[in-house]
């Protein structure tokens, strides 16, 4: 327990020690906290408890212990990790010790997602059975892949992507720890490890099925014999040719590189939610369904959409300081830009940029490029920018990458979504083995109504719902026609 002692603060003269003293002004007492790795238990609050003052609500709670509020975590550690870490103020990034640009640079996505989860780089032989695994569980189930196929051509894919996920775990009845027990994976790693490569494995085939729906074309089986990514490049390119088709290897290098810069980012919103998710015990394949749900949305997964779509609405190099303008007056944001974390240039957007470089070799120089530079270097010598410590993020080049490659905009935090999956499964993977997994329950502080009395409808007070909210706005499934009274 970190709490060392209760006592009341009586010296001046403080000896140094690894402890916080909070006193409660309320009742005089104080508690002394020990500090562990710099943070200190939240629960140690949960003793100050005070008499309710005169006129306070009793929904405050205050006799049963001080709550901690810290709506969207801004300061709140969720969990102990020993998978990656982040210094926001030099904008440094490490897995399991390795920094990101050595893996960038000399790993591979699959080598990379091994570290993750296991937390040492594999050996040759290793490296050779795990990549096998992962790429002989590429199938989906053809049931499941008719499931798929039905979704409307222009559902967006992370719907497409997230749906199947869902789905999945209905096909795998003996991974389901509602259906055979909640220790399954602590009991059997065998289980636990079959369940990490067919996710990996099917991620890329699920992927490159959405992009198949999007294009109207039917499925391509996927490739044992190809990189992950080649494979991901194949499943979605392959046409008529005969199978000895290959994708460029140079995009195909190009793409394993962004997927080692995307693989694992401590607790992000996604990576969160899987923790959080995963903390009830529900299968893995579901924890993955909702994660990506979390990794989907425009401030997350979704920011490298949005910053071609910034890019195309400001159109050319002399638009921008009218843009930067309305990003001043906050009537629009630049995405692309800033982080909770970072408070320097994310190291991931300078590899980007060089990854940048070796696909416009390829594929042509992406026009919006002149614009996202010139952009970037405004906003850099802005004060508003620079006071805020705003630098350009992870999405702000792998957009204009994903583009000059060809993918259509919806298809990008797919392109996110694939190589995260790794870190969702190391997370998912520590949580349950810490054998200190309890449910994610946060507390809230009430601020609604008292209790108080049901009220019969007829002797309610008559009010008519007008405003953007009211339900009368709302026409639900009813269209003019029916709305005459016969
Ligand atoms: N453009 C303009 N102003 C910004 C931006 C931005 N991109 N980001 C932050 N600010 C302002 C914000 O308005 C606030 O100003 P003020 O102090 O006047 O109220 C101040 O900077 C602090 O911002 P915040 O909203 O408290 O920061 P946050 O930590 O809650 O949000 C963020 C982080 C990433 C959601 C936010 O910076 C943002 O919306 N960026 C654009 C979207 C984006 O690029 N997302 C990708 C993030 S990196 C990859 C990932 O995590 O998926």
């Amino acid at each position: 327990m970190a709490i060392a002692s209760a006592s009341s603060v009586t010296s001046s003269v403080v000896k140094p020690r690894n402890t916080i003293t909070v006193v409660d002004n309320r009742t005089g007492k104080s508690i002394e906290i020990e500090i562990t790795n710099n943070s200190i238990p939240a629960t140690a609050f949960s003793q100050l408890k005070a008499p309710y003052a005169d006129g306070e609500r009793t929904e405050n709670d205050t006799p049963y212990g001080l709550r901690i509020l810290d709506p969207s975590f801004i300061n709140t550690a969720m969990i102990q990790s020993e998978i990656t870490y982040i210094d926001g103020n030099k904008g440094f990034l490490m897995h399991r010790g390795y920094p990101i640009e050595q893996l960038a640079e000399k790993s591979s996505y699959l080598e990379t997602a091994y570290l993750l989860i296991y937390g040492e780089l594999p050996s040759k032989s290793q490296s050779d059975l795990w990549t096998w695994e992962i790429m002989h569980h590429t199938f989906v189930a053809d049931d499941l892949q008719q499931m798929i196929r039905q979704m409307r051509y222009d559902s967006h894919p992370m719907s497409v992507f997230i749906s199947a996920f869902a789905a999945m775990s209905a096909f795998a009845p003996e991974a389901n720890p509602s259906l055979q027990g909640n220790d399954i994976y602590i009991n059997n790693k065998g289980l636990m490890n079959k369940q990490i490569v067919r996710i990996l494995g099917k991620a890329t085939t699920v992927a490159a099925m959405a992009y198949r729906i999007r294009i109207n074309r039917p499925f391509t089986p996927p490739r044992s014999d190809l990189s992950y990514t080649e494979n991901l490049l194949y499943m979605m390119d392959h046409m008529a040719e005969p199978n000895s088709y290959r994708p460029d290897p140079r995009l195909a290098k190009a793409l394993d590189i962004l997927f080692i810069l995307h693989a694992d980012h401590e607790m992000n919103c996604s990576t969160a939610a899987m923790v959080h998710v995963g903390s009830s015990l529900v299968d893995p394949y579901s924890c993955v369904a909702a994660a990506s749900a979390a990794l989907y949305g425009p401030l997350h997964g979704g920011a490298n959409e949005a910053v071609i779509r910034m890019l195309t609405k400001i159109g050319s190099v002399e638009n921008v300081p009218v843009f930067l303008d309305a990003v001043k007056q906050k009537k629009e944001l630049l995405f692309g830009f800033g982080h909770r974390v970072y408070r320097e240039t994310d190291p991931r957007s300078k590899v980007i940029r060089e990854v940048a470089d070796m696909v416009f070799e390829v594929c042509g120089r992406e026009p919006l490029i002149e614009v996202a530079i010139a952009l970037k270097d405004a906003a850099l010598k802005d004060e508003y920018f620079t006071s805020r410590k705003l630098f350009p993020n992870v999405d702000y080049w792998s957009g204009l990458i994903y583009k000059a490659m060809g993918f259509p905009l919806d298809f990008f935090p797919v392109l996110f979504v694939v190589p995260r999956v790794s870190g969702y499964l190391a997370h998912w993977k520590q949580q349950l083995e810490s054998g200190k997994n309890k449910i994610s329950r946060p507390r809230q502080v009430y601020v609604g109504k008292s209790r108080r009395d049901y009220i019969p409808v007829e002797a309610r007070v008559e009010r008519t719902i007008t405003g953007q909210n009211g339900l009368t706005e709302i026409p639900h499934y009813i269209s003019k026609r029916r709305l005459t009274k016969i």
